[in-house]
């Protein structure tokens, strides 16, 4: 197998073999020989304080180092030293602290800090009619909102509203999903690290195997989306309420073929199901489009959104479902309380949420995306071959391929070293100053702002190429 392989996906054979895991693994011998280098840095002692103050988290304790700053595409460290943030868990489409979505807070907050439930205020239903607007396909012009405080909480909140609509309980999502860490969220996720020990989970929740990347071998030759019909075999039933899914991976940005997702969408209209798209990562133009369905030209029934919604500043998400919904349901919808939460009609999260849609359209970043997106791939593509074409056979460096889409990025490294690879190469990146995520133990995903400047794309350029040489030498 050659040692650089430029396509765009990997089979499905790879896929299979990679145990989907959310984020980097923080106990390997690469995060021991990291923390080790942290004594006597000015972040220790709060470091420490951390760790015994806060419970333990798989992910993301003992922590990587304290920032005291976030500003654009940076974070800055303990020891003020600037670090760009390809990672930035997704929710600065806009950059950190973006001063006129600092601007519309503040002035919010001064005359309206909160709004009580059974209270309504105009920036909350200004931001629901403006979300409308900007809904995907048909939904646009023809949806309903309902908003929360956090991602997982909005997952959970659009299975409700299909169960109620449809009166089942059954959801179909993919394997190794992850949907948020509260108990319904985490269900309807296939990953063990965040159901592990808690006992039975709510029945119904069915897992299927997520959609094959190209080329692959259900397909002869031209990709028809065969892979859809393990969806289309459980929808069969005729009880599922809602199939559950990102329309990308974003954890691996791993597209699914063209055609997948008009069949599961069709599927889904025939037996009476609804689709819901979970695009807390990958919408507000993260993908080059606003929101990431519109590559395959889908609408999803209900849009779950969140993350950057509140310009990387404040805890809102929600959903964006049809219209029809909220009729067809209506003689239960009355009885139930599906969004009643403290926060529902937070002002100052609207607010933000208003200024960040503001700035996403005005200054067109969704396009930006795109077009930085593309050409940062391929530069990445022609750097990383030239490295693979350098690296010593015996250093078992292999690339398997570079995929984007938008500014969603992942170099995929191949071979049995990958593992190990990825898994130092985060930190010799970190002390390079970038910081990305490993996605599915071999991925490096990088997500930077989408107002990126180019020389910034550059100088992450370097940083991966310098720390990929640094540790296929290890
Ligand atoms: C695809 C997806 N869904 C849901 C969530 C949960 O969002 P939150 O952390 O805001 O609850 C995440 C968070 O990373 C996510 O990536």
């Amino acid at each position: 197998m050659s040692r650089f392989d430029q396509q765009q996906n990997t089979t499905p054979e790879t896929l299979l073999a990679v145990k989907v895991v959310e984020g980097d693994a923080n106990n390997g011998v690469a995060r021991t020989a990291w923390a080790a280098g942290m004594e006597g840095s000015v972040a220790r002692t709060l470091l420490d304080r951390d760790a015994r103050a806060f419970f333990h988290q798989s992910l993301s304790t003992p922590c990587l180092d304290a920032i005291i700053k976030a500003a654009g595409p940076f974070i800055i460290n303990a020891a003020g030293r600037r670090i760009l943030d390809f990672h930035g868990n997704s929710v600065h489409q806009v950059g950190h602290g973006h001063p006129e979505v600092i601007e519309a807070i503040e002035r919010t907050v001064r005359a309206l800090p909160f709004s009580p439930r059974r209270f309504t205020n105009e920036p909350a239903v200004r931001l629901a009619e403006r979300l409308i607007e900007l809904a995907p396909g048909e939904l646009a012009g023809n949806a309903r909102v309902l908003l929360v405080p956090s991602g997982a909480v909005a997952v959970g909140l659009a299975v409700r509203l299909a169960r109620a609509v449809t009166g089942r309980h059954k959801t179909i999502s993919f394997a190794g999903s992850f949907h948020g860490a509260t108990l319904e969220a985490a269900w309807i996720g296939g990953q063990d690290l965040f159901t592990r020990g808690m006992g039975p989970l709510p029945p119904g929740a069915l897992h299927v195997e997520p959609p094959c990347s190209q080329p692959c071998n259900l397909c002869d030759g031209l990709c028809t989306g065969r892979c859809a019909d393990r969806v289309e075999a459980l929808l069969a039933a005729g009880d599922v309420a809602a199939v559950v899914a990102e329309p990308v991976r974003a954890t691996t940005v791993h597209v699914p073929p063209p055609a997948y997702w008009s069949r599961v969408r069709e599927a889904c209209t025939r037996h009476g199901t609804l689709l819901i798209f979970d695009e807390i990562p990958t919408g507000l133009g993260r993908s080059g489009r606003m929101w990431a369905c519109e590559h395959f030209g889908v609408t999803p029934d209900i849009l779950v959104i969140g993350k950057g919604l509140g310009g990387g500043i404040v805890p809102i998400a929600g959903i964006v479902g049809r219209a029809e919904l909220n009729d067809a349901g209506v003689i239960r919808l009355a009885n139930l309380s599906l969004g009643h939460f403290t926060h529902e009609k937070s002002p100052a999260g609207a607010a933000a949420a208003l200024a960040t849609l503001e700035i996403l359209t005005r200054d067109a970043l969704p396009a930006r995306a795109a077009m930085l997106g593309s050409s940062w791939a391929q530069d990445l593509r022609e750097a990383l071959f030239d490295l693979a074409d350098a690296a010593s056979v015996a250093s078992g460096l292999m690339v398997r391929g570079v995929r984007n889409l938008g500014l969603m990025v992942a170099v995929e490294l191949g071979g049995p070293r990958a593992r190990d690879i990825a898994d130092r190469c985060l930190y010799e990146m970190l002390a390079r100053g970038l910081s990305c995520k490993v996605g599915g133990g071999v991925n490096l995903v990088f997500f930077p702002p989408l107002n990126i400047e180019r020389t910034q794309l550059e100088r992450a350029t370097s940083i991966i190429i310098e720390s990929l040489m640094m540790t296929q030498r290890a």
